[in-house]
């Protein structure tokens, strides 16, 4: 047996043994079984940097053994919990998500909590009301939140948007509609049809993304606010803090992206494009993935607040899904170290060299 493998199972395996991060406020305002809320507020949040590094230094030995202990806590109803990668990422096997019982739906949620983003293969059989009675267990929905930049809808399901391929393409990194006020923090979403072994979908784990920077860095963009704006639905933009809390475990992620973070509110825009293309390319870094091949019938539920997706645009065939959006939970506070960029043309003048009266009339 791998020596190393007992560190990596305490890594993975919620329960008593693993409560390693404090908990934050209970005050969340999400709908969920309390009972849920508890068990999510002991698992840890995603996987540590530390226990990532383990995980990627010890191999896929001790993540099967992983997947060997989730199972047998899921008891009786062979439900297999198996780690994708060293990151982020499970598959949920052996499971109908139309008549699962309370344990295995606790079971699911710790899993979705602990691996950020779950995939349920073979759930073909399922329907629209099955679709939102998934989502159920994971906070409530509405309309607006489910639709997002369109309107595009089931036929008398007005909270479960019908995605093809026929418009804009999702083929840079995002979440799903951080222009809101209140973006999603979760996605469920159903696979109805696919061209076969072409696109996929790639995630990266953004609390990860936080931990893995610099002391300094961290402590600078904890300051930081950032400007989001929907290249889509116009007017379905927000400023948001480039790092936030999960108020469950208090955990901090980073929360920009590519597609529609335009520019940081405290910094001059050579600054601030400077920096976001930093942060941008490393929050996309490969290390931070998990990449899922598609089949119809397929479910995916993840984390749409620590979480990045991308779908990867090499196909041409038709593909359609269903998407079920559930309400965000994650309140914060804007960050106030820092007021608003303001230009200060008369700083770059040599004082000595112009008079009070002259430096005054640039800065009007
Ligand atoms: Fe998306």
């Amino acid at each position: 047996m791998n020596p190393n493998a007992a560190i990596c199972r305490c890594v993975a395996l919620a329960g008593p043994a693993s409560i390693l991060l404090p908990s934050g406020d209970d005050g969340l305002g999400v709908q969920m079984p309390s009972d849920r809320l508890t068990a999510s507020k002991k698992a840890i949040r995603g996987i540590s940097i530390g226990g990532m590094m383990e995980m990627m230094m010890h191999g896929n030995a001790a993540m099967v053994e992983t997947g060997m202990a989730d199972q047998a806590k899921a008891g009786g109803s062979g439900l297999q919990i198996v780690p994708l990668t060293g990151c982020l990422g499970a598959e949920i096997r052996n499971v109908d998500l139309a008549t699962l019982d309370e344990a295995g739906w606790k079971a699911v949620y710790d899993a979705w909590v602990k691996y950020l983003v779950i995939f349920i293969p073979n759930q073909g059989h399922l329907t629209p009301d099955d679709h939102l009675a998934i989502g159920a267990h994971f906070g409530r929905w509405d309309e607006e939140v489910s639709q997002g930049s369109t309107a595009d809808v089931l036929d008398k399901y007005s909270q479960i948007k019908v995605l093809h391929n026929e418009g804009v393409r999702a083929d840079r990194w995002h979440a799903d509609t951080t222009g809101s006020e209140n973006p999603p923090r979760a996605t469920v979403f159903r696979l109805i049809e696919a061209p076969a072994f072409r696109g996929d979908t790639i995630w990266s784990n953004q609390y990860a993304a936080y931990e893995s920077l610099s002391a300094p860095m961290r402590n600078l963009l904890d300051g930081l606010t950032a400007f989001h704006q929907s290249n889509v639905k116009k007017g379905l933009e927000a400023v948001h803090p480039v790092v936030r809390t999960n108020p469950e475990t208090g955990q901090r992620y980073l929360f920009v992206n590519r597609l529609v973070t335009r520019h940081i509110v405290e910094m001059s825009p050579s600054e601030s494009e400077a920096l976001l293309r930093y942060l941008f390319d490393w929050q996309e870094q490969v290390r931070l993935q998990v990449r899922h091949t598609w089949s119809p019938g397929d479910v995916a539920i993840w984390d749409n607040c620590a979480t990045l997706h991308h779908a990867v645009r090499d196909y041409l065939e038709p593909r359609v899904a269903h998407r079920l959006m559930i309400v965000g939970d994650h309140r914060y506070d804007k960050p106030d170290r820092w007021a608003p960029f303001e230009s200060n043309e008369a700083a770059f003048l040599n004082p000595n060299l112009y008079d009070g009266a002259a430096l005054a009339a640039l800065t009007k």
